[in-house]
């Protein structure tokens, strides 16, 4: 199983920027925990950071045929961009949404979000810790996946066998 994790414009400033709202942790340092569940549970893992939103649709269309899902914090695009949003849509794989602070308490702009519609979901407000939640929540999905997958086969096979 392979997973990407897409980071958007200004999280290279993580334990610089904001601190009172990101905290001290820097996106490296984020990404090392992220590495090691991944390892410990099988999981191929691949990051990318920019601050363009153009890098960031053409990450995301990468994906289309190559992973299996997508994390995602569009960070300021999540409140502007429907081409983030679409490509999202484009490929239909598993996405979910991570924002560390909680947007739906911060200033009104951070209330409209294009992304969360096209995402299976959306994890805010528990600060970098959201990451490992939405690692948990894909093993989850891929499991279900997975075995959603093996209910049709057998379903396909008895047909056959008919
Ligand atoms: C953010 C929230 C966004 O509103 C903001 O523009 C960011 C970070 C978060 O993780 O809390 O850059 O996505």
């Amino acid at each position: 199983m392979k997973i990407a994790v897409i980071q958007g414009p200004n999280l290279n400033m993580l334990g610089v920027r904001e601190q009172q709202v990101y905290g001290p942790m820097k996106l490296e340092q984020i990404h090392a925990q992220m590495k090691e569940f991944a390892g410990q549970n099988e999981v191929e893992i691949e990051f990318f950071q920019s601050n363009l939103e153009g890098e960031i649709v053409d990450r995301i269309q990468e994906c289309y045929g190559d992973t299996d899902g997508i994390i995602i914090n569009a960070a300021a695009y999540t409140h502007t961009s429907i081409a983030i949003r679409d490509a999202i849509s484009a490929v239909n794989l598993p996405t979910i949404e991570v924002h560390i602070s909680n947007i739906h308490r911060r200033e009104e702009f951070r209330k409209d979000n294009m992304i969360a519609p096209v995402c299976t979901s959306s994890i805010v407000g528990f600060g970098p810790f959201g990451y490992h939640m939405a690692m948990v929540g894909m093993l989850q999905i891929m499991s279900e996946v997975q075995a959603a997958k093996e209910a049709q086969k057998q379903v396909a096979e008895a047909a056959v066998a008919k």
